[in-house]
């Protein structure tokens, strides 16, 4: 029995790539290195990384048309389910004891559309070490290395102790890397740090948080970022968190308040 929604979407896909390949021309080589590059693709592991490049940030936002909570943004290829919990005031992204980067502390709220707090709300946080590589994915690093779950408070607040990350180049060794080389483009991805949301009642929530003042904002390879998804870094000294977190002196802190749809 036919499924209508894949009639009608792989159906339209199919006329949209036959007149491709008759405007374009293509030659029986090109088609079989297309294939060859979706086969490559596959053995290095690699095909998420190549739509979510092209096409993730698309879909996204078609979701965000008809989102009322916080903007959503792409998840990327680099998430992994079974974070370690972090709890406790002093919240601290799982680290080594030398984890190289400058200490920041997110926090934030987490509420629905109503503006109620919502508490014991789960942030599943996910980012680069300074390198610019992911624990479980980058080899050398020990396992879960800067991932994360927190919990919201009762009054929906949340606050963990992390490290400030990179920009960073995506895998370029590569069929992913061969196709941006031939396109001439950079493997850039600007400074970000990757969350899930997930509270009982309400639509799980996938963001990506930037920074300002990052170059690749508006060259982001992934085009990926999005108005009110940039966070600023402030630099200061704040008496409470200072000693909430034992930090001494001056620290970053970098803010964001949470939105989140009820499910229907
Ligand atoms: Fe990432």
């Amino acid at each position: 029995m036919s499924n209508q929604r894949v009639v009608e979407v792989v159906e339209d896909l199919e006329r949209l790539m036959l007149d491709f390949v008759r405007k374009h021309h293509i030659t029986h080589a090109e088609y079989r290195a297309a294939t060859d590059l979706i086969v490559a693709e596959v053995k290095a592991g690699e095909e998420s990384l190549l739509l979510d490049v092209f096409l993730e940030a698309e879909a996204t936002d078609v979701e965000n048309e008809s989102n009322s909570g916080s903007t959503l943004a792409i998840e990327g290829s680099f998430y992994l389910p079974g974070a370690p919990e972090v709890t406790g005031p002093a919240a601290t992204m799982p680290h080594r004891p030398d984890e190289a980067g400058d200490a920041l502390i997110f926090r934030g709220t987490v509420s629905g559309a109503d503006g109620k707090p919502l508490a014991g709300a789960e942030l599943d946080i996910w980012h680069a070490d300074a390198e610019g590589l992911y624990s479980n994915i980058h080899p050398g690093i020990p396992d879960w290395n800067l991932r994360g779950r927190i919990k919201t408070d009762a009054d929906g607040r949340f606050a963990v102790r992390t490290i400030v990350p990179p920009p960073y180049e995506i895998p370029k060794d590569g069929p992913t890397g061969i196709v941006l080389n031939a396109l001439g483009r950079h493997f850039f991805r600007p400074a970000h740090i990757h969350l899930k949301l997930r509270h009982d009642g309400y639509v799980e929530h996938t963001s990506q948080l930037y920074f300002e003042g990052d170059e690749y904002l508006d060259n982001d390879v992934a085009n990926a970022v999005r108005d009110g998804l940039v966070l600023r870094i402030e630099s200061g000294e704040d008496a409470e968190l200072a000693q909430r977190f034992g930090i001494a002196g001056t620290f970053n802190t970098a803010t964001y308040d949470f939105v989140l749809v009820e499910e229907k």
